[in-house]
């Protein structure tokens, strides 16, 4: 198995990660009030995040995962579905839950992927927010924290893969 390429500096501690979990939960319960939810997540960087957000929830909520061809990450141009949601959304209420929103490319065409099976909303929940490099105007309902131009990895977060186990969150040193 290969190596994480650079340094590690750590930059959100767990408890952090906790509280900004927490109300997210909170802020979604009170939305949401009386409405059942429809978790989508894409894979794979958003499976921490959902799997304690979900449990800050007090609404019944299904979960779904759709993933993503990896040559669509935040460097490419097209967008192509390896994975799609085996859930009826229609009439729904949707929230798509990502751990950070780059350019914005994939949840753009995930909005439009999801808009098209008219759910009674669609929202988004992100983690983070990169504003900084933002190729499309997409503004996440929901913003745990924003931060630099960094590149993260850590509680789901990956470099080629590798340190998504991570409790905390570190960026990667140039
Ligand atoms: P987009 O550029 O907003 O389309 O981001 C697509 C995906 O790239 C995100 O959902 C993450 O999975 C991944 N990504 C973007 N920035 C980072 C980062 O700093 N660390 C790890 N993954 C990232
Ligand atoms: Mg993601």
């Amino acid at each position: 198995m290969g190596r994480l390429k650079s340094d590690l500096v750590s930059y959100i501690p767990v408890d952090e990660i906790q509280e900004m979990v927490e109300s997210l939960g909170q802020q979604i319960n009170q939305d949401y009030e009386g409405k059942d939810l429809v978790l989508i997540c894409p894979l794979k960087g958003s499976i921490l995040f959902v799997a304690d957000l979900c449990r800050q929830i007090i609404r019944p909520v299904q979960i779904d995962f759709v993933q993503f061809l990896a040559a669509s990450k935040s460097q490419g141009k097209n967008v192509e579905i390896r994975k799609d949601i085996s859930t009826d959304i229609r009439g729904k209420h949707v929230l798509i839950v990502e751990e950070i929103v780059d350019t914005a490319r994939t949840l753009s065409f995930l909005c439009e992927h999801l808009l098209r099976h008219r759910p009674a909303s669609l929202r988004i929940v992100t983690l983070l927010d990169k504003p900084a490099r933002r190729e499309l105007p997409i503004k996440p309902h929901y913003v745990g924290r924003t931060i630099e131009d960094r590149y993260v990895v850590g509680y789901g977060l990956d470099s080629e893969e590798l340190g998504r186990n991570y409790a905390e969150i570190l960026y990667l040193k140039h």
